[in-house]
């Protein structure tokens, strides 16, 4: 490893990493361990690294997801206006929990933070289109129209 990529504890930097494993998830869906290893070794920096880059950032996957990944913010503006309600709603709807992908591979549902629709709370993602103002009665209707 070269000493440029240590900092002055000893700890490697991971500045500039961003972008590549942007690029990567655009080019294969998610990071596998093989394509985080490979980063690792062009990138001179541990495997554990970059695992801990791309794990701390929720558009990061490190495990395959569904076609559509639905994102529900679980900050406390959207806690407080009843995020669990349109959670389990999701899961009358499609039968997943947060972090699980449906069998048929059609829908991934993830927790994330503020997604700055704090003004819509509770609100979501499903893919790059956001839905605030949720309901557990609306889910229906949005998960039907993909
Ligand atoms: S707190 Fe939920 S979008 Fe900001």
């Amino acid at each position: 490893m070269s000493d440029k990529k240590k900092t002055t504890k000893g700890a490697e930097s991971t500045a500039g990493l961003l972008p590549g494993l942007k690029s990567e998830v655009e080019q294969k869906d998610y990071l596998s361990k093989e394509t985080m290893a490979a980063v690792a070794g062009q990138t001179g920096l541990t495997l554990n690294s970059v695992y801990g880059v791309a794990s701390f950032y929720a558009y990061l996957p490190v495990s395959p997801v569904g076609k559509n990944v639905i994102k529900v913010c679980s900050c406390l503006p959207c806690e407080m206006k009843d995020v669990p309600a349109v959670v389990e709603g999701i899961g009358r709807e499609i039968a997943i929990g947060p972090g699980q992908t449906t069998p048929d591979g059609k829908f991934t549902l993830e927790l994330v933070s503020c997604m700055g629709a704090c003004d819509q709370a509770p609100a979501m993602m499903i893919n790059d289109k956001l839905y605030g103002d949720l309901t557990a009665e609306k889910i229906a209707g949005i998960l039907k129209s993909y």
